[in-house]
């Protein structure tokens, strides 16, 4: 979907801290593993020329600051008493492939000012506030993801670890050449009394708050989501002379495999369904496929609903391979139940947003962020920022200097008025 018409905006020195984040979007977008896109996986270097940038702006803004087993930048700054339990703030630095410039990133940037902005004040909370910036919220390296915030709330499946990228290179080896022990990974995991909520700003990737005319939004929730890597097996045969029925393609058997995806989606209501990769070997223009891999991403606000469609899936896509003559093999590498956001943090959002002078609008989330980790350790709220044309995962994400500045100016006041008294109940 297209913007009937570009948000307008505002000139920068109207909103100096919206333009600030902005940038510092573009200044991280510098780090890529391809000049003239943006693409920033897990633990490269580019990864790692990232996080030295976002430490920088942490120990400006009077943060201590470490990068943890699971490569995850974290800043600490203390509230009126040392030691105190925090209340973590962030998103992620990685990116998909020829990324836009803001999921995950304008979220740990408005952190990162909202903390400097109290240490400009010289003013520190009752409770220590944490900016996380988590390394693995895309999970586009490895068919695995969400490995930092995972780690904090203390559910990381050892297993994750022998996940191998397309280089055959494991997770496990990947954390050891970024300089990260992967053996102090169980020591990240976090006292759930010393955790006193997860607070993610993050771009909305959907056309909702344009649609309302809000620069920003209190979600209410986060679907959940499965991913499935599949494989079909087929036989490898010359493309002129083997006739047309004898053959066992893994090509056209992937191609209707990937139609009964988007079928049972649009039959399924509640559901999104996606096939975002795919890829036949031997890869030659005279021979039939022997070999095909796509993946399946499923995703909704109802667990009982997802789980309902992948079996679904499994039986239409194992009906095709056996119509079909060819052999299926599917490796679920990801089921990540949905979570809810805490009624409490949505109240304080809520009120930060009506304090501000702007309507409060609840709306839920469809895309997967860091939260749904962190939620069986603490209680989890996020804030939406409208995003042009509701555009994301792609080098067209736009977003305002002045919604930049509201979303900050609504963290702001909610950090402002944030009781950590009884802040772990859920
Ligand atoms: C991350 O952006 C995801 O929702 O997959
Ligand atoms: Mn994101
Ligand atoms: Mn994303």
């Amino acid at each position: 979907m297209r913007p009937a018409k570009a948000l307008p905006d505002l000139p920068t020195q109207a909103h100096p801290a919206g333009a600030e984040a902005l940038r510092r979007c573009a200044e991280l977008a510098r780090f890529t593993s391809h000049p003239g896109a943006l693409t920033r996986l897990y633990l490269t270097p580019e990864h790692r020329a990232a996080a030295g940038e976002v430490a920088e702006w942490m120990r400006q803004a009077g943060m201590t600051v470490a990068i943890d087993a699971a490569a995850t930048v974290v800043g600490r700054y203390e509230g009126t008493t040392p030691d105190a339990p925090a209340l973590l703030l962030g998103s992620h630095i990685d990116t998909v492939r020829d990324a836009g410039r803001y999921d995950g990133i304008l979220g740990v940037v408005l952190a990162i000012q909202a903390v400097g902005a109290l240490h400009a004040r010289g003013e520190r909370l009752p409770c220590a506030i944490e900016v996380l910036a988590f390394g693995d919220e895309e999970g586009v390296r490895f068919p695995v993801t969400l490995t930092g915030s995972r780690a904090l709330a203390g559910t990381l499946d050892p297993a994750m670890l022998e996940a191998v990228d397309d280089d055959g290179i494991t997770l496990r080896a990947a954390l050891e050449r970024f300089g990260c022990d992967p053996t102090e990974l169980p020591s990240l995991a976090r006292d759930p009394r010393r955790v006193l909520g997860y607070l993610e700003l993050h771009i909305e990737q959907g056309p909702v708050l344009e649609a309302e005319g809000l620069p920003v939004g209190i979600v209410t929730g986060i679907a959940g989501a499965s991913r499935v890597a599949a494989e079909v097996v087929g036989v490898a045969a010359h493309a002129g002379a083997m006739p047309m029925a004898a053959r066992h393609d893994a090509v056209t058997a992937m191609a209707e495999m990937v139609l009964a995806v988007e079928r049972v989606a649009l039959a399924t209501p509640g559901l999104v369904a996606t096939v975002g990769r795919v890829e036949a070997t031997p890869g030659a223009v005279n021979v039939i496929a022997s070999g095909a891999r796509f993946t399946i991403d499923l995703r909704s606000a109802d667990d009982a609903i997802r789980a309902r469609a992948l079996e679904r899936l499994r039986r239409e896509l194992a009906g095709i391979a056996t119509r079909r003559a060819v052999g299926l093999r599917l490796r679920e590498t990801y089921d990540e139940p949905a979570c809810t956001c805490a009624p409490r943090l949505v109240g304080a959002l809520t009120d930060s947003v009506t304090r501000l002078g702007q309507r409060p609008f609840l709306l839920p989330s469809g895309a997967g962020h860091d939260g749904l980790a962190m939620a069986p350790l603490c209680p989890v709220g996020m804030l939406f920022l409208r995003c042009e044309g509701g555009i994301s995962h792609s080098p067209e994400e736009r977003v305002t200097a002045a919604d930049a500045e509201a979303a900050g100016q609504v963290l702001l006041d909610f950090l402002c008025h944030f009781d950590p008294r009884g802040a772990t109940a859920r």
